[in-house]
């Protein structure tokens, strides 16, 4: 894995990721109208490469703090291996080279000083299909906040899997049950189960690929509750085919299309009045 080093001008440069645990709980910038949102993470000419074949063809994009972001476009063009960037999940893809800038709070995250694990639990992610840990519903949850030593003692344990369970909506369902598999769980709670798992181990950014696509429209319309109601706390990008999902859980939507990244605008922009015909004939449905 590569990276160039074609930064560009008013980008810090490559400093140690900030500690852990220097977070503002609550804190929701955006909450003040006419606040100007910082940026929580960013990307600068990003050029992704399986073997020979080039995936991404230079992407800038700005992921706004305490936003849904979300991606769209159509199959193969390069969504999930935009997303696998932000915390570093393409660098255990086979053959798979990454170019450009990402940075988390202006900080690069291919920087030599940083550790990609600590990073994934920086920028966590939910997949497509809900892949709970063969262990209990408690231990999928203790399971980060044990290898990441945040929690000293039984009892802070315990609290961290009782309050990342309600985060994710999934406390009232599950507190009778903590030692049952969390693969006896339905999927819609196996996915909650798996963004409180992401939670547990307070994470900044949240990256969610498909999230729903596995599940029922009611199980859906869960998460897309959670969803806006995570973002108070988080900063989160999701990938997602269907439209509606995207009007209805996020502010700003960026559309991707053969590896390049067309336009990002706030998501209403993007679906009244795109301004490329590109963008326009995917969300109208003439192809994708
Ligand atoms: N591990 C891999 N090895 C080789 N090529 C890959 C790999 N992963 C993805 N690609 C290729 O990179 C391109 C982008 O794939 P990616 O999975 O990012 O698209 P996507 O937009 O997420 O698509 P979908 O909507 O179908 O999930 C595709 O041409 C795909 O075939
Ligand atoms: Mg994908």
């Amino acid at each position: 894995m590569s990276i160039t080093s074609g930064i560009p001008s008013g980008i810090p440069s490559p400093l140690k990721l900030r500690p852990r645990g220097d977070q503002r709980p609550g804190q929701h910038p955006g909450q003040q109208s006419g606040a100007v949102l910082p940026n929580k993470m960013t990307a600068r000419g990003v050029k992704v490469f399986y073997g020979a074949k080039q995936a991404l063809k230079g992407i800038d994009l700005d992921i706004h703090e305490s936003r849904v972001l979300a991606l769209i476009g159509p199959s193969g063009c390069g969504k999930s291996t935009f997303l696998r960037c932000l915390n570093r999940m393409n660098d255990t893809v086979e053959g798979c080279r990454v170019e450009g800038r990402i940075a988390l709070d202006g900080e690069d995250v291919y920087g030599k000083a940083v550790d990609a694990v600590q990073l994934r639990a920086r920028v966590g992610m939910v997949f497509q299909k809900p892949n709970p840990f063969p262990k209990s519903i408690y231990d999928n949850i203790a399971y980060g906040p044990r290898i990441h030593g945040l929690a000293s003692g039984r009892d802070e344990l315990d609290e961290v899997v009782q309050s990342s369970l309600k985060r994710a909506g999934l406390w009232g369902e599950v507190k009778d049950r903590l030692r049952e598999p969390g693969t006896s769980l339905s999927g819609g709670q196996q996915q909650r189960l798996c963004i409180a798992r992401a939670i547990a181990v307070s994470p900044e950014v949240i990256l969610m690929d498909e999230p729903c696509s596995a599940l029922d429209p009611i199980a859906t319309a869960h998460i897309e509750e959670l969803i806006d109601e995570l973002r108070a706390n988080y900063t989160i990008v999701i990938v997602t085919h269907n439209m509606q999902q995207a009007a209805r859980v996020s502010q700003r939507t960026a559309f991707f299309h053969l590896g390049e990244m067309v336009e990002c605008d706030d998501t209403e922009e993007i679906f009244t009045n795109p301004r490329d015909e590109r963008t326009q004939g995917y969300i109208t449905g003439r192809y994708g």
